[in-house]
């Protein structure tokens, strides 16, 4: 399909200084005043929540305001835009085409300014198999984002959203929750996941933002770094079953949490999605609740506050 993934999100934050601090410690570079970027060079700009320019939010408070999602060149572009005819985008001022999603969040699409980025993870050696040799593990004291690897959202009305997405923007169906939360791909041939859609009729809002790192030790060392630098955990180190992925959320001055992840299924289309029926297993089969003590190194609390139990 025509979209390779996300190339920009816009927040609208209450303290802008703040979240810029948070971006600066998570690892991503600024290279403007509201502008970061991953190591791909996606997008992550910040401005003032009330700022006039910015399309309406879905949620009071801080949180993603619009999502640019990239094409591979202007043919993939104007094929997408072919597909949102009916719905008559607007072009701003930057050229940038944007429609409104069913859940009232503004999308845009141009073709994309991020590079195609190989970032080899850690070999692993096994029983009678070396795939490191003479080589040490690496211990991150500092994450550096390779990507925004996908976007959860809450659906107002989650069959609209569903068909929205796999329709119009042609996405593919990784795996589900029948009637309550879908994984979708943008890519057949790609990353579990770029948009997980889960259901809750009246509160449209954001769940996460999610930030692709090179392997397990960067979710860990990252997350150590961003502990000892008093940010908090919502919830991790841990694993998704589904996807496959290590995880680490954690609380910030952007909006809902973001996360650190690293080793994602990548899917074709011989990949067979499966329906799930919710159980809190299944968001994590392992997870510290609190974090890790950027000090001490030990776990910080042994409660889960989350509420992310039920996946
Ligand atoms: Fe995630």
């Amino acid at each position: 399909m025509s979209i390779t993934g996300i190339d920009a999100v816009t927040f609208g934050v209450s303290d802008l200084a703040e979240a810029k601090r948070f971006l600066d410690d998570w690892g991503t570079t600024p290279v403007s005043a509201t502008t970061y970027q991953t190591r791909d060079g996606g997008q992550l700009i910040v401005r003032d929540q009330n700022d006039p320019a910015l399309p309406p939010a879905i949620e009071p408070g801080n949180t993603v305001r619009e999502v640019i999602w990239g094409a591979a060149d202007a043919e993939s572009l104007a094929a997408l835009l072919d597909r949102l005819q009916g719905l008559n985008p607007r072009i701003g001022p930057d050229g940038i085409p944007r429609v409104t999603d069913p859940n009232g969040l503004s999308i845009g699409f141009r073709v994309t300014q991020r590079t195609d980025l190989a970032i080899a993870p850690t070999p692993s050696n096994g029983p009678g198999v070396a795939n490191r040799i003479n080589q040490r593990s690496p211990v991150y004291d500092q994450a550096r984002p390779a990507k925004i690897g996908h976007l959860v959202v809450f659906a107002n009305d989650f069959a609209a959203m569903r068909q929205f997405y796999t329709e119009r923007l042609g996405f593919t169906v990784s795996d589900e929750y029948p009637g309550h939360g879908v994984f979708l791909r943008c890519k057949t041939r790609g990353e579990h996941h770029n948009l997980f859609i889960l259901n809750r009729p009246g509160r449209p809002g954001v769940n996460h933002v999610a930030f692709t790192v090179a392997d397990i030790h960067e979710v860990i060392g990252g997350g150590i770094a961003m502990s000892r630098k008093g940010w908090k955990t919502e919830i991790g180190p841990g694993r998704h079953p589904i996807s496959s992925a290590y995880f680490w959320y954690f609380h910030n001055p952007l909006g809902a949490p973001v996360e650190y992840y690293a080793d994602d299924d990548y899917c074709t289309e011989a990949w067979q999605p499966q329906e799930f029926v919710r159980k809190p297993e299944l968001f994590a089969e392992w997870a510290i609740a609190g974090g890790i003590d950027g000090t001490t190194r030990r776990q910080i609390v042994a409660t889960d506050t989350s509420g992310r139990g039920h996946a």
